[in-house]
C-alpha cells in the first residue's frame, strides 16, 4: 500500500540535481519581461515630504515608477489588519519600499530607483522592545488566559522565584527568497506565478490592490525553496507590485527580492520578552505562576496576535499548573513587521516555562529533568485554556522510552566524572518533552477542498489547496490519493496549486497540509470509487460494497484471480455516462475558542515528542559543541516515513539554529546589521550533531486524522529546547545554582553566562 511507504520525496531528483524549477526559474518563458526594484527608505521613522521620479524617467530602459497614483484599488496589503500602505507616505521601517522603479533589466531599474530624489522629515523610532513598553507601544490589547487563583497559590507557596528571559528572533532564510512573476493572459486577466504559502491571500490582497473583483485574479505555486511561514503572508507585498506593474505596462512583470532586499524588507520570527513569577513546593511541583509576555511585532499587526495566541496557549508545554495566567500584548516597534516562523508563538511560549522548570529545579538542587516529571500532564488533566489533554499519557509514554534509549541515567554519571575531573571544560544533559496544538486558531481556516480528476486511460491527477515548500506536502498527498484510488503511485500526478482549481483555500500552515488537504483528497477519491465500484459490480456480478480496489486492479472480495485493470473500469464507467472527477471537501469537527475568555478546544489534537541533548562547553571561550542528540517523536501512523524523517531532523536543526547561533541585530537607528549570510550565522555540517538517533513512537494512531497520522512539519523545532536546556546544565557545572543565559545562546552568550555563575562561586 502506498499511504505509510518509505518513499523519497516526489522531487527529490529534480531538488538534487537542479532540475525542479522554482518561480524566477521561469522567467525566460515570458518575452518583453520587465523587472521591478524598491527604492528603500534611509530611515526608521520618517514622512515622506516628497517624491520626484523624474530622474529614474531619464535612465535608459526605466518605463515607469510605481507610486501610489498607479493603485486604483487599495493602497494596502495589511493581511489582517488593514495597516500597510504598498506605497506609504511615512516610512515605519528602515529600508520600507516608498516606489518601486519598473524597467527593461534588473540593472536599469536599479539605476533608476538610485535616480528617485526622496525628501524625508526623520522622526523618533521606537527599536527596542523595552522602548515600546516603556512608551506605550503596542499593536494589540492585552490578550490573556486564565485558570484557578494564581495570586492565592503564589502567596501559599513555600518557595517563590521571579524573572525575566528575552528571546531573540529568527530569519527565516528559505533558500528561494521572495518571488513573483505578474502577467495577462489570454483574456487580459491577471495571472500570477508566486512563491506563496497562501495562494488565495495573495489573489484576494492583489485583487484588493488593483480594485477588480478575485475572480480575475489566478495564482499559481508550482512550488517554494521553503517557506517557514516567510511566505504565508508575505508574500503578497511583492506579488502586489508585480501585479500592479503588469496591469499597468501590459506586458510580463518579474519581482525577485535578492537576499539583502529579503532581509531587510521582511519579517522575521517575534522577538519575545518573558517575565515570570511561579511558586512551588518542595518537591519543584509548580503550584501558581503568572507569565506576561511582550512579542515585537515591528511596524504593523501582521499575524502577530495569532503568533501571540498561540504563544500564550503553549507556556504550559506539557506541565499541568494548577493555577495560572498569562498575559500577552504585542508591541509596535519600527522594524520589519515580524510574521509567521514554523511554530508560529508556540516556541516562544515553551522557551519560557522550560526555563522556568530550570530556574525552579537549581534553586531546590534537583535535577531539572526530575522536576520535569514531577510536573508532567497526567491523563483527565485540563490545560490553563481548559482543553482536556487527549493522550496526556503519551508524554509520560515518549519521556521514559526515550530515558531509557538514550541511556540517560548512566551518561548523567558519566558526565559528572568527566565535570569532577575536568576544571575548565564541563558537559552538560537535558531531557525536554514537546506538546504541540494542531489545528489553526482562527477556526474557519480548518478547511479544505480537492478535486480529483480520472482520465480514460485510468491515470489521475490531484489538484489540493495545499502548497509545497519542501515539506513533502504532495508526496503525502499522492500517497493518500494512490492509497484510496487503489492504483499505483506512477499512475497519479499532483497538479501546481491554482487559485481558479481549488478556491478559497487556507495557508499551508500550522502543519495542518496533509491533514486538512489530504482528508480532503481522500474524500474526492472515496466517491470517485463508489461509482466506479458500481460499475465493477455489475460486471463481476456481487454487491459495490464487495469490490476491491488495489495496486491498479480491481476484483471481487476474495477473488483476486478474476481482477481487471483500474483504466478498463474507469473506460466502462466513461462508457456508461459515469462521472470520472471529482471535488472533496474536509472540515476540521469539535473546535471552538472564546477569545474574549482565553478559553475552549482550539486544536484537535496534540503532537508530542522528547529529546535528550548533550553538549560540551569550553570554559576559556564558551566555545561548544552538541555531542549526541536523542529523538523520539509522535508522527502517528507516518503517511511518509522519509519525509517525517525529514522534518523531524530539519525541524530540530532549524531550532537549534534560532536557540544557538542566528543572531539578529539591529542598530540604534533600526538599520539590521545582520543582513546576509556571512553576518548571521546559519547551522551548518559542522554543527550537526556528532551523533543523531530520530525514530518514531510506534502504536501511535491518531483515530481522527487521515490515515492516523499526524502533523509534523512544526512540532520537532521545539524538541531544540533540549540544547539551550543542556547548555545551562553544563553552564551549571562552573560553579551551581542559577543559570542566565541569553537567547539566542551563541558562543558570547555561553561565555558570559560561565562568567556570571563563575563570579557566583
Ligand atoms: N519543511 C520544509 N522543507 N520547508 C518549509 O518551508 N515549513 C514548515 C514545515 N516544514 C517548511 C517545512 C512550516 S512553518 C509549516 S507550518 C509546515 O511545514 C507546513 O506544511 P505542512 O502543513 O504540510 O506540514
Ligand atoms: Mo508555518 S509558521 O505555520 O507557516
Amino acid at each position: 500500500s502506498s499511504v505509510g511507504k518509505a518513499i523519497p520525496h516526489e522531487s527529490a531528483r529534480e531538488h538534487v540535481s537542479g532540475r525542479a524549477l522554482y518561480t524566477d526559474d521561469l522567467v525566460g518563458r515570458f518575452t518583453g519581461l520587465l523587472y521591478a526594484w524598491p527604492v528603500q527608505a534611509p530611515h526608521a521613522h520618517a514622512k515622506v515630504l516628497s517624491l520626484k521620479t523624474e530622474g529614474a524617467l531619464k535612465v535608459p530602459g526605466v518605463l515607469h515608477v510605481l507610486t501610489a497614483a498607479d493603485v486604483a484599488g487599495a493602497n494596502n496589503v495589511g493581511p489582517v489588519r488593514h495597516d500597510e500602505p504598498l506605497f506609504p507616505d511615512e516610512v515605519m521601517y528602515h529600508a520600507q519600499a516608498v516606489a518601486w522603479v519598473v524597467a527593461e533589466s534588473e540593472e536599469a531599474a536599479r539605476l533608476g530607483a538610485e535616480r528617485v530624489e526622496v525628501e524625508y522629515a526623520p522622526l523618533p523610532a521606537i527599536i527596542t522592545l523595552e522602548e515600546a513598553i516603556k512608551q506605550g507601544s503596542f499593536l494589540t490589547d492585552a490578550l490573556r488566559v486564565r485558570k484557578g487563583e494564581p495570586e492565592q497559590a503564589l502567596l501559599e507557596a513555600p518557595h517563590k522565584l521571579k524573572g525575566k528571559i528575552e528571546i531573540g528572533g529568527q530569519e527565516h532564510f528559505y533558500l528561494e527568497t521572495q518571488a513573483t512573476l505578474a502577467y495577462l493572459d489570454e483574456y487580459g486577466q491577471v495571472m500570477l506565478q508566486c512563491s506563496t504559502q497562501h495562494p488565495t491571500e495573495t489573489q484576494t490582497i492583489v485583487a484588493e490592490v488593483l480594485g477588480i473583483a478575485r475572480h480575475r485574479v489566478t495564482v499559481q505555486c508550482l512550488r517554494m525553496g521553503g517557506g517557514f511561514g516567510g511566505k504565508e503572508t508575505q508574500a503578497n507585498t511583492w506579488a502586489a507590485v508585480a501585479a500592479l506593474a503588469a496591469w499597468k505596462t501590459g506586458r510580463p512583470v518579474r519581482v525577485r527580492l535578492n537576499r539583502t532586499q529579503d532581509m531587510t524588507l521582511t519579517g522575521k520570527r517575534h522577538p519575545f520578552l518573558g517575565k515570570f513569577s511561579v511558586g512551588f513546593d518542595d518537591a519543584g511541583k509548580v503550584l501558581g505562576l503568572k507569565l506576561e509576555l511582550y512579542s515585537d511585532g515591528g511596524w504593523s499587526l501582521d499575524l502577530s496576535e495569532a503568533v501571540l495566541l498561540r504563544a500564550l496557549l503553549h507556556c504550559d508545554n506539557a506541565y499541568h499548573v494548577p493555577h495560572m495566567e498569562v498575559v500577552g500584548r504585542v508591541c509596535r516597534t519600527h522594524k520589519t513587521s515580524q510574521t509567521a516562523f514554523r511554530g508560529f508563538g508556540g516556541p516562544q511560549g515553551m522557551v519560557v516555562i522550560e526555563e522556568v522548570l530550570d530556574r525552579v529545579a537549581r534553586t531546590l538542587g534537583l535535577p531539572p529533568e526530575v522536576v520535569r516529571e514531577r510536573n508532567f500532564y497526567r491523563e483527565g488533566d485540563t490545560t490553563h485554556y481548559l482543553q482536556p489533554v487527549k493522550d496526556a499519557e503519551r508524554i509520560e509514554r515518549i519521556w521514559y522510552e526515550l530515558k531509557t534509549a538514550s541511556d540517560f541515567a548512566a551518561r548523567r554519571q558519566q558526565i559528572a566524572e568527566f565535570n569532577a575531573a575536568h576544571p575548565h571544560k564541563k558537559r552538560g544533559i537535558a531531557l525536554t518533552p514537546v506538546k504541540f496544538g494542531i489545528s489553526f486558531n482562527a477556526i474557519q481556516y480548518n478547511q479544505a477542498g480537492a478535486l480529483v480528476l480520472v482520465y480514460q486511460d485510468g491515470s489521475v491527477l490531484v489538484n489540493h489547496g495545499g502548497t509545497e515548500m519542501g515539506q513533502g506536502v504532495h508526496t503525502k498527498i499522492l500517497q493518500i490519493a494512490a492509497h484510496s484510488l487503489g492504483v499505483p503511485l506512477e499512475q497519479v500526478r499532483i497538479a501546481p496549486t491554482r487559485t481558479d482549481k481549488i478556491p478559497n483555500t487556507s495557508a499551508t500552515a500550522a502543519s495542518t497540509g496533509s491533514d486538512l488537504n489530504g482528508a480532503a483528497v481522500k474524500n474526492a477519491c472515496e466517491t470517485i470509487k463508489v461509482r466506479l465500484a458500481q460499475v465493477a459490480a455489475q460486471r463481476f456480478g456481487v454487491n459495490a460494497q464487495d469490490i476491491v480496489f488495489q495496486e491498479g486492479r480491481v476484483y471481487p472480495l476474495g477473488s483476486p484471480g478474476k481482477a481487471l485493470p483500474f483504466a478498463e473500469i474507469v473506460k466502462a464507467a466513461y462508457a456508461q455516462r459515469v462521472q470520472l472527477w471529482s471535488d472533496g471537501f474536509y472540515r476540521t469537527p469539535g473546535l471552538h475558542f472564546d477569545r474574549t475568555k482565553g478559553q475552549g478546544h482550539p486544536f484537535h489534537y496534540f503532537a508530542y515528542g522528547a529529546a535528550v541533548s548533550e553538549v560540551e562547553v569550553d570554559g576559556f571561550t564558551g566555545q561548544y559543541r552538541l555531542r549526541r542528540v536523542d529523538i523520539l517523536h509522535d508522527v502517528g501512523d507516518s503517511l511518509s516515513p522519509v519525509v517525517d524523517l525529514g522534518q523531524v531532523e530539519g525541524g530540530f536543526f532549524q531550532g537549534m539554529g534560532w536557540l544557538t547561533l542566528e543572531e539578529l541585530v539591529w542598530d540604534a537607528e533600526g538599520r539590521l546589521a545582520t543582513k546576509g549570510a556571512s553576518t548571521y550565522k546559519l547551522p551548518s555540517l559542522a554543527e550537526l550533531p556528532e551523533v543523531f538517533n530520530v525514530r518514531f513512537l510506534e502504536r501511535a494512531t491518531e483515530p481522527g486524522v487521515v490515515y492516523g497520522s499526524k502533523a509534523v512539519g512544526e512540532p520537532p523545532l521545539m524538541l531544540a529546547i533540549s540544547v539551550r536546556e543542556a547548555l545551562k546544565d553544563a553552564i551549571a557545572a562552573f560553579g551551581g545554582g542559577l543559570v542566565e543565559l541569553a537567547s539566542p545562546a551563541t558562543m558570547e552568550a555561553v561565555y558570559w553566562a560561565i562568567e556570571r555563575v563563575r563570579a557566583r562561586a
